[in-house]
């Protein structure tokens, strides 16, 4: 039977390739991913591959997205379909460091950018029983953070390029100031742990 839906694709480096490769496995997973996927996601964010982030900046990013560019319109003609690729990037950013992503996806002109990823942040669980263990941290904790990077993000790029805000959505109310700090399309995972499914239902209905 066909599958009726949006299939998502998300494409990252082995944590065993340098950084210096870690080009490669991008476009290796590109070519096998491209004619199965409604769109693709670069993950340049997670928090657990070591150094992985570190592809988000300065002349790593740049290469990085110029040969997927020109590697998607390779496989768009071969495949006589375009299948949109987006980033998705960490909330762990500095002002200057979130302009020049900027910058670079517009320079790019990448399809769409997924804002945010987990933190390493622990500023709002300080005290609390885990807060001390390794890995991103998703769901609570971020849901303001993330909504200030979309918010911040979207005086950047300005509607040119859509942005699917994902951190901590949980209900209709913060997900509708995702979509009023300029998030077009929205990603929810922890929410989903908590709430089920109908989460879904409900933010669709919902929201203006
Ligand atoms: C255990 C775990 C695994 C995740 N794996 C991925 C992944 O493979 N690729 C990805 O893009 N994001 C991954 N994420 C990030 C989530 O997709 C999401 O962007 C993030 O958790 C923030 O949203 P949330 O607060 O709704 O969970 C993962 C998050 C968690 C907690």
């Amino acid at each position: 039977a066909k599958f009726d839906g949006v299939i998502g694709i998300n494409i990252g480096k082995n944590k065993i390739t340098p950084l210096e490769k870690g080009k490669d496995d991008y476009l290796f997973c590109l070519n096998k991913a491209y004619n199965y996927a409604d769109y693709i996601t670069v993950n340049i964010s997670s928090p657990n591959t070591p150094d992985l982030r570190q592809l988000q900046y300065g002349d790593y990013f740049d290469d990085l997205l110029q040969s997927i560019k020109q590697r998607q319109k390779v496989l768009a003609e071969q495949y006589n379909k375009y299948v949109p690729i987006a980033v998705k990037i960490a909330p762990d950013l500095s002002e200057s460091e979130l302009v020049q992503i900027a910058d670079t996806l517009l320079r790019h002109q990448m399809d769409g950018v997924i804002a945010t990823n987990t933190t390493i942040s622990r500023n709002n669980v300080t005290g609390l029983k885990n807060a001390e263990q390794q890995g991103g941290l998703s769901g609570k904790p971020l849901q303001q953070k993330s909504t200030e990077i979309i918010r911040r993000l979207h005086q950047e790029l300005k509607g040119q390029i859509p942005i699917i805000g994902s951190g901590g959505i949980d209900g209709v109310q913060n997900a509708q100031e995702k979509i009023e700090a300029g998030a077009e399309l929205l990603q929810v995972y922890s929410g989903l742990i908590y709430h089920g499914p109908s989460l879904v239902k409900e933010l669709v209905k919902a929201i203006k």
